[in-house]
């Protein structure tokens, strides 16, 4: 169900041509033709291990770009909401990040995505910077409708049971983001710059695969093996944190939101998936 009709906001999105990161000549005559309340950037360059390769243009797309949107919003006298990454976290935490904890990111899609914030928070004092995880819904690619096509084609797979973190439905993040564009109309301001939102309890990749695979056999649906393995045996370019997990209290405290436990987010999507509904 589309989020903002709702929440009685009109949400305009805007892209490729029309704005493009990599070219900054492209943003003001976008924000001039639409006239926005409040600008949220959740586009980035997301290629975590493509990145490594190019972290030029990594920066250019997830650092300079949000840089010049928080200057252009801040001259036009508007917020902006910059979504950041669980990635900006060194992963070997023992408990749940929280705001206050010190960023290491150990990758340069980590570290733009991290300049990309400082850059917001010094660009304009209107600002928010929330930072989300292990993002699926129906829509673009993830890893659970990646999972399900797998399936499709193979009895078993091998998936990294080390890494953990919070499975987020995306619509549950566009929920978290009406619910403070809420409170910013109503108090005329943010209570505070930086928040973590992410899906309830914590997953490992191999949990998460499970969880998918149980959902779509009881309706009929492709399902795999899932044998449990460590990252070493799936070696990437870019070393993903071992443990990302997000304390969302914060956000919850100051917008009365939280998103949906993962286990219940997950298997809805799957239902979804399998019904092929689309709204
Ligand atoms: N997915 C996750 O698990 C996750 C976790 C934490 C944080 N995040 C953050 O959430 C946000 C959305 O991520 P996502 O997973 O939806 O990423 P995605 O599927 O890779 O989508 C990225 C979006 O950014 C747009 N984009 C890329 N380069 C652009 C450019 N030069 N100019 C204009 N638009 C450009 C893409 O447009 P095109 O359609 O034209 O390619 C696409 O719509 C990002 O800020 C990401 O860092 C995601």
């Amino acid at each position: 169900m589309p989020r903002a009709p709702r929440d009685r906001a009109e949400i305009v999105l805007v892209g490729r041509p029309d704005l493009d990161l990599e070219n900054p000549a492209t943003f003001a005559p976008v924000l001039k033709s639409v006239a926005p309340d409040m600008v949220i950037n959740a586009a980035a360059h997301t290629g975590v291990d493509q990145q490594e390769d190019e972290p030029e243009r990594a920066f250019r797309i997830n650092a300079e770009a949000p840089a010049e949107l928080a200057r252009l919003t801040r001259l036009a006298g508007i917020p902006i909401i910059q979504i950041s990454t669980d990635y900006v976290f060194d992963g070997t935490s023992m408990r749940p990040y929280v705001e206050a904890d010190k960023p290491n990111p150990q990758t340069v899609y980590g570290r733009s995505k991290l300049a990309g914030e400082e850059a917001v928070r010094a660009g304009n004092p209107d600002h928010l910077v929330v930072r989300t995880a292990w993002v699926v819904s129906r829509y673009g690619r993830n890893f659970v409708k990646t999972m399900l096509s797998l399936a499709e084609k193979h009895d078993s797979l091998q998936v990294v049971a080390d890494q953990f973190g919070n499975p987020t439905e995306a619509h549950d993040l566009a929920d978290g983001l009406l619910a403070a564009a809420a409170v910013w109309r109503r108090q005329g301001g943010f209570p505070q710059g930086l928040y973590h939102l992410a899906g309830q309890g914590r997953a490992s990749w191999h949990e998460l695969a499970g969880h998918v695979f149980a959902v779509s056999a009881s309706l009929d649906g492709p399902s795999a093996l899932v044998e449990p393995v460590g990252s070493e045996q799936w070696p990437a370019k870019a070393a993903r944190p071992a443990n990302s997990e997000l304390s969302s209290d914060a956000f919850f405290s100051d917008f009365g939101y939280r998103a949906g436990a993962w286990k219940d987010r997950v298997g809805a999507l799957v239902v979804e998936l399998r019904a092929g509904t689309k709204d």
